[in-house]
């Protein structure tokens, strides 16, 4: 059964495509060798990370058949300004710093049913899949990521929203001790995100909690992060504690920050350029060098067919 029902988009050429179970069966292959204590003994390319963090999971839907970026990239290239606003100060500073257990998310607010959940408990709130999404940031680059998650609706509806819910509202850990970044004003500390309701509800939307078949990461926020594909990667928040239900469109970090640069909708939009620099192509990870070529970015990340319904009628350049 094909698990993948989009196919890549037409500007990639099948040359460049390598499907999901390419990667999947060289997990699979990474976790038999393990198994029986083979890893040492693995060629490099199947070894690409260390064996011991592996999640159970299942193959998702809506996954993109495009090439995975290498793990390498996705965990040394990254924004958290929480440990740093340089791209590998997070890789550098994360894994020592980011004490991730015990930890527990709130949720709590217009909801009929608030509870603490610790992350193992959350962990078992629904099975976990494998799904491989393009991330978008708004910096102008891309990669695609095989997350391991499961639908932010499995804990929505655990907790049961009040017909007063209409958004939600992420926040991440505020700890300067375990986040040298939050010691300097860059941002309203802590980080917060939020979405609609019926975006947090949509099949796409993510609690993830790893990346190529294994825990997060601690820079790619570990140990619970959400990840909303068709949206520029800042919406994503990582290493949440909080998850608030409320009447009111809440304010995200980057709006607070520079509001006439950042919106709350943030979707990613082609024709809605960033005051500073043009959102219609983008680089993706790890095709640098003179002739790379820069992508079309697509309306909402490639995802159209999946989301536009979420926006049917409403002005984009204004709700950008
Ligand atoms: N979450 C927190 N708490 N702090 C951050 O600085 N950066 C965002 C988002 N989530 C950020 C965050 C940005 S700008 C991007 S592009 C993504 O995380 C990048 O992380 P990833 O590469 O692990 O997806």
């Amino acid at each position: 059964m094909n698990h993948y029902p989009w196919s890549a988009p037409r500007d990639i050429a099948a040359s460049e495509i390598t499907p999901q179970d390419v990667w999947r069966r060289r997990r699979d292959l990474l976790q038999a060798a393990a198994a029986v204590g083979l890893v040492g003994a693995m060629p490099r390319v199947l070894a690409q990370s260390p064996a011991g963090n592996r999640l159970p999971t299942k193959p998702g839907p809506f996954s993109t058949m495009e090439r995975p970026t290498p793990r390498k990239l996705i965990t040394e290239y990254v924004n958290f300004y929480e440990f740093g606003t340089g791209k590998g100060d997070p890789a550098k500073n994360a894994p020592q710093l980011l004490r991730t257990r015990p930890w527990s998310v709130q949720v709590e607010g217009e909801v009929r049913k608030p509870r603490t959940f610790d992350i193992d408990d959350l962990l078992k709130l629904a099975p976990l899949e494998d799904r491989v999404y393009r991330l978008r940031c708004v910096e102008a680059w891309s990669a695609v990521v095989p997350w391991v998650g499961f639908p932010l609706a499995a804990l929505v509806r655990r907790v049961e929203p009040t017909g007063n819910a209409k958004f939600v509202e992420f926040t991440t850990l505020a700890d300067p001790r375990q986040m040298p970044g939050q010691r300097s004003p860059v941002l309203d500390w802590p980080y917060t995100e939020g979405l609609r309701l019926d975006e947090a509800m949509h099949p796409l939307a993510l609690l993830a909690f790893g990346l190529y078949g294994e825990v997060l990461p601690n820079q790619n926020g570990a140990p619970v992060r959400i990840v909303v594909p068709w949206k520029y990667g800042f919406k994503s928040a990582k290493s949440i504690v909080r998850i608030r239900f409320v009447e009111k469109q809440p304010l995200n970090s980057w709006q607070k920050s520079a509001p006439h640069e950042y919106g709350f909708y943030s979707n990613v939009n082609p024709a809605h350029d960033h005051p500073r620099w043009s959102q219609a192509t983008e680089r993706r990870l790890g095709e640098d060098g003179l002739f790379s070529r820069r992508r079309p970015t697509l309306m909402f990340n490639g995802y159209a067919e999946q989301v536009a319904s979420l926006y049917a009628g409403m002005d984009l350049q204004r709700f950008y």
